[in-house]
């Protein structure tokens, strides 16, 4: 079974075969993330021009490094939620129309689910039930993994992602836009109790998480710093913000899986590259005896293998779709994903 996969959600223009929902035969990333740094984020105009441009050659460049023809493929996977709409929409017409000219099935894929499936790229072996903690840009969830298309969230943020607290901190600590990783690079050189930030708490649910108060903490000390003249010793702001956001996720994560007796735990999203979390993660796992599985740092951000993979199991659950498929911005996880009513 030969997957093509398609991502265009955020600043990644991606493509990317699979072959039998796990085997990797290419992967194909045009980042604009250079461009967008300039203005301090993703400007999503930008972003929807460029994967106009950059999209055929990502496709076609994917299908050759794969050495497989459009017949021969069994379907195309695509992300159609969530993400910037404008981005999304020049994913989902380009999978659209390749579908219906090469007469191929069509498979939605849900970007979060795509970013869980990249475990299984690099693990095979992990198979669901499983207990997953997504951490991207927009996400921050706690989720238990059923079967590879059933999902039921038992945690989520109230306020800011965690990708999203690391971004902010980033700019007001003046490190360029991606800033999760300036902040994971300066962490290395810094004192991690240097600085002493709240351990935000969230009143009724014990999974959910909340990260805006440690970022109006940073903010403040970094103002208060720049009132009174004071230099801010930004590695070490770094250091103590990744100790505390690595915490809070490791502490919730081990709190589900007491809760729920999963043994097996998976990471999944773009700030699971972070050095600080990977290490409090592989610690908290090896002290409770669970099982514990990363994504390799080249498959923790956007890719489209991920999609390819993931759609590959849509595909084989029957879930695919017509011309009417649409793209949106923030499709709740519901009918996606069962969600816990208790959360
Ligand atoms: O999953 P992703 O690539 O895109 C979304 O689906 O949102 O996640 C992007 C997020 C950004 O907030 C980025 O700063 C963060 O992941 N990130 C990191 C690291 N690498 C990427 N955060 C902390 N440490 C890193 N090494
Ligand atoms: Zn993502």
């Amino acid at each position: 079974m030969l997957i093509l996969g398609i991502e265009s959600s955020c600043d990644e223009t991606a493509a990317s075969v699979v072959k039998d929902c796990t085997e990797l035969k290419s992967s194909v990333i045009a980042s604009q993330a250079l461009e967008h740094r300039q203005y301090g984020g993703v400007v999503p105009e930008l972003a929807s021009r460029r994967h106009c441009e950059n999209i055929y050659f990502t496709v076609e460049k994917a299908m050759t490094e794969a050495n497989v023809t459009f017949s021969e493929l069994d379907g195309i996977a695509v992300t159609y939620t969530p993400g910037l709409i404008g981005a999304l929409l020049v994913g989902v017409n380009f999978a659209k129309g390749l579908a219906f000219a090469a007469g191929k099935p069509l498979i939605p894929v849900h970007h979060i689910t795509g970013h869980i499936a990249a475990n299984y790229l690099a693990h095979p072996e992990l198979k669901p039930p499983y207990l997953c903690l997504v951490v991207s840009g927009g996400h921050t969830m706690l989720t238990e993994v059923k079967t590879y298309t059933e999902f039921q969230i038992l945690g989520t943020t109230r306020d800011d992602a965690a990708g999203e607290c690391f971004d902010k901190c980033a700019r007001v600590l003046g490190y360029p836009y991606p800033g999760g990783v300036e902040i994971d690079k300066a962490a290395k050189k810094g004192n991690n109790r240097k600085y002493s930030l709240p351990e935000p708490k969230v009143n009724g649910s014990a999974l959910d998480f909340s990260f805006s108060g440690l970022k109006t903490a940073v903010i403040n000390i970094v103002h208060h710093a720049q009132q009174t003249g004071e230099v801010i010793d930004r590695e070490s702001m770094a250091a103590s913000l990744q100790r505390a956001v690595s915490e809070i996720l490791t502490e919730r994560t081990r709190l589900a899986a007491q809760q729920t007796g999963y043994r097996t735990i998976a990471l999944a999203g773009g700030v699971s590259a972070n050095s600080g979390l990977r290490e409090s993660m592989a610690e908290m796992c090896r002290k409770e005896n669970f099982q514990l599985y990363m994504p390799p740092l080249s498959l923790c951000g956007d890719n489209a293998a991920m999609i390819a993979c993931q759609g590959s199991y849509e595909f084989l659950a029957g879930r695919t779709a017509d011309e009417s498929l649409n793209a949106y911005a923030s499709k709740t996880l519901i009918g996606e994903m069962k969600t816990n009513s208790a959360s």
